[in-house]
């Protein structure tokens, strides 16, 4: 979609790290802005920061792990604004604990928000892009988790590799129609995903505190440090914007992890070709 002013951007995750990053970067280009978060005071600070940077940026409440409410959050921005044209599917969670020590919640809430979330957007707003004909673009936040194993035997990792497969079949499903289709893969960013607990909803069950000593709380605290340093989230956003106007599917930001892939690509290739000799 190369001209993005004067249409409108749905973000989920808006109220803060990417997607807040993401809401500004839409606001600047003169996108209107519908930030969706399960977060009703971070949302109402987000909603206020972007302020002044574009036409109108306003606020919706959004579990996106519940249909019903992905539903009602897109009626309001269709209320607000008439038609959505860029979805993008970000909200995210992560949850600390490895394959001895991570609950069965954990792995509901992950997979509810990570990968349901992202398909609770897509049914969602599909039908109503295909409808209005002014074209769009959806953008579904993975991770390079979602290529590479390195996170170990996580929930986090699995949403994210299905993330990655529902955006490719998406892509090539929706490219006749006009609509584009990318996947969000950053390594680390500077943003509150550490702190995912802060969001954890009650039926999930308390958030655990990992053992600091166990392998799955050295790990999460390792991973803690890298966010810390990791990339400002400006810039992901700065690449997600350019990619919706050249309609490309794989957006990285970390080049650096090529050589993660490449090991994991050889691999299956290796594999393949004792498939082949045999
Ligand atoms: N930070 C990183 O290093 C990194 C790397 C790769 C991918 N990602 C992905 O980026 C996306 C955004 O995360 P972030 O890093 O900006 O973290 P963040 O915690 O700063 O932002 C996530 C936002 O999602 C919201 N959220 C959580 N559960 C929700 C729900 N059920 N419904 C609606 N909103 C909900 C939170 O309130 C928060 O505002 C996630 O999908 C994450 O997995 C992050």
């Amino acid at each position: 979609m190369r001209e993005l002013a004067g249409k409108t951007a749905f973000v989920t995750g808006g109220a803060s790290g990417i997607g807040l990053a993401l809401g500004r970067a839409f606001a600047e280009a003169g996108m209107n802005v519908m930030l969706a978060d399960i977060e009703a005071d971070a949302l109402a600070a987000g909603v206020a920061s972007l302020r002044g940077f574009g036409p109108d940026v306003r606020g919706v409440a959004c579990d996106v792990a519940d249909a019903g409410s992905v539903e009602r959050a897109a009626e309001a921005s269709y209320q607000a604004f008439g038609y959505v044209h860029v979805v993008c599917n970000n909200a995210g969670v992560a949850a600390a604990g490895g394959i001895d020590d991570i609950s069965l919640d954990n792995w509901r809430w992950v997979l509810d928000v990570n990968l349901m979330g992202v398909l609770h957007g897509i049914k969602t707003f599909l039908p109503h892009i295909r409808a209005h004909g002014e074209g769009g673009h959806i953008v579904n936040t993975a991770s390079m988790a979602g290529l590479v194993s390195g996170l170990g035997f996580s929930p986090y990792a699995a949403s994210k590799f299905a993330v990655v497969n529902m955006s490719e079949a998406l892509a090539v499903r929706l490219a006749p129609l006009g609509i584009g289709v990318s996947v969000l893969c950053p390594g680390f960013v500077r943003t509150r995903i550490s702190d995912s607990g802060r969001n954890r909803p009650q039926r999930y069950g308390p958030a655990p505190v990992p053992d600091p000593a166990s392998p799955g709380g050295a790990l999460a605290a390792q991973i803690a440090e890298l966010i810390r340093s990791g990339l400002d989230p400006a810039d992901v956003a700065a690449r997600v914007l350019a990619a919706i106007r050249e309609d490309e599917l794989y957006v990285f930001t970390h080049p650096q992890m090529r050589a993660e892939l490449e090991a994991r690509f050889a691999a299956i290739l290796a594999a393949m070709d004792k498939a082949a000799a045999r």
